[in-house]
């Protein structure tokens, strides 16, 4: 049975992508939330899903959610968790949505090249796209768009080690950051991306979607 880890799977996309993975039935879901003690709805999915509490920009964290991967193997990793930046500094933001999916990820990845599929998805925006070369200029956007320079960079020695991977705009979605009046709902979203995963290998890999599976430009 192939195995998914979701990084900030207690609400929105990435509890979302819980679900649908364990309603499937042949995946193990391990899911990653901040406050183990308050479960909410992630709580109550499926008794097989195994949860962590991680919060991305704690090292600590990262460190021990890596030591419960020490005997595991890891087949896809979808990286979910992120922030819009409301009351936090530009700084803080960046920390989240730029930096830490990559700290999350190299911290798993012992148990990814242990894994047979070795897939990683990143949840990134579209607000992130450079258009014409030009750095968004909201706080989200330009995070996003770090994110995407990052990757870019990263994916090519990923690739070189057998994995493949992507960036994925999962559309306007009905979320707490996505709002009410967002056009895309959750489930929606999150069964367009898994039919993109799916289909996601080395040849592939690198690319920008969106959860239509469409290619966006960077
Ligand atoms: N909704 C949209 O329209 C939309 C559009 C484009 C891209 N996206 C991207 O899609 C992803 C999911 O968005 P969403 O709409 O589901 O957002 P959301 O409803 O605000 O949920 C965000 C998730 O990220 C987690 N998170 C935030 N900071 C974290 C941290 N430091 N450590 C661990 N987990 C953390 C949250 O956990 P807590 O509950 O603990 O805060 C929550 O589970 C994000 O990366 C977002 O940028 C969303």
């Amino acid at each position: 049975m192939p195995n998914v880890i979701i990084i900030g799977a207690n609400r929105g996309i990435g509890l979302g992508f819980a679900k649908l993975f364990s309603k499937h039935g042949d995946w193990k879901v391990y899911a990653t939330t901040r406050n183990v003690q308050d479960l909410g709805e992630l709580g109550n999915i499926d008794e097989n899903i195994s949860i962590y509490q991680l919060d991305v920009v704690k090292s600590d964290d990262v460190l021990n959610l890596s030591r419960e991967f020490e005997n595991k193997n890891i087949d896809l990793i979808i990286h979910n968790a992120g922030v819009y930046g409301h009351n936090m500094t530009r700084e803080e933001v960046m920390e989240v949505n730029s930096l830490a999916p990559f700290k999350v990820i190299d911290s798993l990845m012992p148990a990814l090249l242990r894994g047979d599929h070795k897939k990683i998805a990143i949840l990134t925006s579209q607000m992130g796209a450079r258009n014409g070369g030009k750095t968004p200029t909201g706080v989200y956007g330009a995070s996003k768009a770090a994110l995407n320079d990052k990757f870019r960079i990263i994916e090519s020695e990923w690739r070189k080690r057998g994995i493949s991977s992507l960036v994925f705009h999962p559309g306007w979605v009905k979320t707490d950051m996505g709002g009410s009046s967002a056009p895309v709902e959750i489930k929606e979203s999150v069964m367009g991306m898994y039919g993109v995963l799916e289909e996601l290998c080395l040849e592939n890999s690198g690319r920008f979607m969106n959860w239509k599976g469409m290619e966006l430009s960077w």
